[in-house]
């Protein structure tokens, strides 16, 4: 890749935190999202070998509440590689099982004496609750419908890399907004980078307030996919829904699904992604999920080790 050179010789500092948690990005300085950037930046183009395993000792909790691969395994690989001490609590076979309520279960995690908690939760501010009763640091791997901090990093990391730049930018978020903490997390680091934001939903799946966080709302896919540089999709999230606000996945495809025809709508350059995990043929179709040309969904993962590595250096290097 062509910046290896240009960081191996001058390696950017260890990114800059002003919390020694990562709950959100709203809130975040565009200082402190442009330094976990450099900073992933580096290390995504650093051979394995060549990262500093001075996190020996440094022992972090990956706790999940829900469902992961991508998320949970990539935290665990960029604690490794910087030499930390993973370790993975099992939801399925802890104690929530059996009705220990969230507290209880802080107290018990906050006994292990970890320097920094992963957290994934079902509901909105779960890690917020976690930083108020533990010492340790906590990171918010996804709560609910509200955030997913490092996703929106390792986004907006795999479109510096791909586009060249993030600024003056036009960014589609298309699918069920309403229930995706990634869409919120990107709309607060995109809009803060200087991205014109579209946000595109079927009217029972954007949320009412969305314009007020300073993006325009469509509920036309091809209206707002016009001009796009890149076009994000978004998983209908049915565990998060009643049941009433969708159509069948075959009218939604029809109508927000992703195609060949459809894209030719957005620059001629678009790229597409897609946090994972897709359903063919719901958001995407199958031919441009696989298309290399265009499809970054590949890269989101990979960048998503490197994001990972430059926040837990962050959380063990600074001074808070
Ligand atoms: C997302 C999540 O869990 O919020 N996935 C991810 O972290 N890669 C999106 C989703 O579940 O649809």
């Amino acid at each position: 890749m062509t910046q290896t050179k240009k960081f191996n010789t001058h390696p950017p500092p260890i990114a800059k935190l002003s919390s020694k948690h990562l709950l959100s990005i709203e809130g975040m300085h565009k200082n402190e999202i442009l330094s976990i950037l450099s900073r992933a930046d580096y290390f995504a183009d650093l051979e394995i070998s060549k990262i500093k395993k001075n996190l020996q000792g440094f022992v972090i909790l990956n706790v999940f509440f829900e469902n992961s691969t991508r998320t949970r395994v990539s935290f665990e690989l960029a604690g490794k590689r910087l030499g930390a001490e993973v370790i993975n609590i099992s939801v399925n076979k802890s104690s929530i099982k059996k009705g220990e309520s969230l507290l209880d279960t802080a107290n018990t995690l906050s006994a292990m004496n970890p320097d920094v908690l992963i957290v994934r939760h079902p509901e909105s501010g779960a890690p917020k609750l976690f930083s108020e009763y533990l010492n340790c640091s906590i990171v918010n791997a996804g709560d609910g419908r509200h955030e997913h901090p490092t996703q929106a990093l390792l986004d907006a990391l795999t479109i510096k890399r791909r586009l060249g730049r993030i600024e003056g930018l036009k960014i589609s978020i298309c699918g069920d907004i309403a229930n995706s903490r990634v869409a919120r997390s990107n709309i607060h680091l995109l809009t803060t980078l200087g991205v014109e934001v579209r946000c595109i939903a079927p009217p029972t799946l954007m949320p009412n307030d969305l314009e007020s966080l300073g993006v325009s709302c469509f509920d036309n896919l091809n209206d707002g996919i016009k001009d796009s540089n890149a076009i994000m999709l978004l998983r209908l999230q049915n565990e998060r829904m009643s049941g009433t606000e969708t159509p069948s996945e075959k009218e939604y495809y029809h109508y927000y699904g992703l195609d060949e025809k459809k894209l030719e709508l957005a620059n001629p350059n678009a790229v597409i992604m897609h946090p994972g995990p897709m359903n063919r043929g719901v958001e995407i179709a199958s031919s441009l999920a696989d298309n290399e040309e265009r499809s970054l969904i590949k890269m989101q993962v990979e960048m998503g080790v490197a994001v990972r590595i430059a926040t837990i250096e962050a959380l063990h290097g600074n001074k808070f």
